[in-house]
């Protein structure tokens, strides 16, 4: 027997680099004992050296996919149930599409549990907002089932790049300090703290958009197995909703037709308002005068998001009330779209400048503030649910899309976005104050998007 042993749980270089010396030295799956960490030590104290190299062979891209995610799985025999099929490939290199083959079944079963298990981690995770002597420290508890840690670290630094904060897991802590990841050993419940002010609001707003109309139970439970339900302070709630579902539901068809969300919708948007106007996500919280928060009715059919306020849009603590948002209302009124009836935010919620002089000249929001701020849009948009949502501009577009985007390549059609809205996209009005070529006809084109924006939302009306 060869006992080879991995550095961690998901090793996957270490399994990778082995499994390729014994594979090409012939080794079969039954004679090689994989272990992991400490417990090896004991085990191969006598470890004999892997054998020399054979000629070496390729696996389909298909596999090394199948391999990165199953490496992640609990179960002990992952490492020699891939060996298998790795040995298996060599014969037969179409065998990853036999769907009926039993190995194959198998590790595809593991791989959709990992999968599934990353997707908790990042829906189910929630972080307590804690002082320390460096500031605000956001940490969240968390117990995977699989060894998921590592690999969903890079989502939770792109998604909370701006914030400094810790996750605490039985196998591992990851801490991210705005700038670098760093890995601690593993932790227990007690070290998370329990419960902070973030539990009115996300009490508030999950009781907002509970959709009694749409309760099973027990699809509910198995995407949010209980589990992970201490964890939620929205789930406090659970219980109570569910009793008051059908009641509930009455009343929201009756709210429905009056063509409104109730007093909930407004409560919820009240209380996260509320919380960003103390937010400090991101550096810029030191930098305006206040937060500027969306505003427009919250049952509105448009969502329009700028980038991010201007000098006197700080001031007066509004979005889009100086020369840019002039010119949006008169565009707006040319185009027969009542900024009234439609909500205005923008990805951005904090003024950026530069001071020259007595002037504050706007400065461009970098990749890291949009992201940072990107919760705050996510948290409107959840609330208003809006059919359309207008990015005027690519800082907008960023936001709305998670990504950088080209506005000519997007402009003028339906992008489908994941709740079941449509995104749309075209120029910021501040391009079109700045712009010097063809000034008229630019401006003619925006107008004209606008009205196409106005028209598709009254035919989803
Ligand atoms: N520009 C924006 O993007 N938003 C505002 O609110 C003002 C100017």
């Amino acid at each position: 027997m060869l006992g080879v042993s991995l550095s961690a749980e998901d090793d996957l270089d270490g399994w990778r680099d082995a499994a390729r010396a014994l594979a090409g030295a012939g080794v079969p799956a039954g004679e090689v004992a994989w272990q992991v960490g400490d417990a090896a030590q004991g085990l191969f104290a006598a470890e004999a050296p892997l054998p020399p190299p054979g000629p070496g062979f390729s696996v389909p891209r298909a596999f090394l996919t199948l391999a990165e995610t199953v490496i992640c799985h609990a179960d002990p025999e992952r490492f020699a149930l891939l060996y298998a099929l790795l040995l298996r490939l060599r014969d037969r290199p179409g065998l990853l599409a036999d769907a009926a083959d039993p190995l194959v079944q198998r590790l595809e079963r593991m791989a959709k549990a990992v999968r599934r298990d990353i997707h908790k981690m990042r829906a189910f995770l929630r972080f307590r907002e804690v002082e320390t002597p460096e500031g605000p420290r956001f940490v969240a508890w968390f117990e995977p089932e699989h060894h998921i840690v590592r690999t969903n670290a890079g989502f939770f630094v792109r998604r909370f790049a701006a914030m400094r904060w810790s996750i605490l897991t039985p196998e591992l802590s990851l801490h991210w300090d705005g700038h670098a990841l760093s890995e601690g050993p593993g932790a227990a419940r007690a070290d998370a703290p329990q419960g902070d002010p973030l539990e009115a609001v996300w009490k508030t707003y999950y009781a907002s958009i509970f959709n009694p109309a749409r309760l099973k139970v027990g699809a509910m439970l198995k995407e949010m197995p209980r589990k992970y339900w201490k964890n939620m302070p929205e789930t406090a709630l659970v219980g109570e909703l569910v009793a008051g579902a059908q009641a509930r539901e009455a009343k929201m068809v009756e709210a429905g037709a009056r063509g409104g969300m109730g007093g909930n919708v407004r409560a919820a948007w009240e209380s996260v308002r509320a919380e960003a106007m103390a937010c400090t996500r991101c550096p810029l919280y030191r930098c305006g005068t206040q937060t500027v928060f969306g505003e427009g009715p919250l049952d509105a059919r448009i969502l329009f998001v700028g980038e991010q306020p201007g000098d006197q849009e700080d001031l007066a603590g509004r979005p889009f009330i100086g020369p840019a948002g002039q010119l949006l209302d008169r565009a707006l009124e040319e185009a027969g779209v009542d900024r009234k009836a439609a909500y205005v935010t923008n990805a951005v919620k904090h003024f950026k400048f530069e001071r020259r002089g007595k002037r504050r000249i706007h400065s461009k929001p970098d990749a890291g503030e949009i992201e940072a701020c990107r919760w705050w849009l996510e948290q409107e948009r959840l609330l208003i649910r809006p059919p359309l949502t207008v990015a005027l501009g690519a800082t907008a577009a960023r936001s709305i899309f998670g990504k950088a985007v080209t506005i000519g390549a997007m402009r003028g059609r339906v992008h489908p976005l994941p709740d079941g809205g449509e995104a749309w996209v075209t120029v910021h009005p501040s391009f079109l104050l700045r712009v010097q070529d063809n000034k008229e006809a630019e401006y003619a084109r925006f107008v004209d998007d606008l009205r196409r924006i106005g028209e598709r939302a009254e035919a989803l009306a």
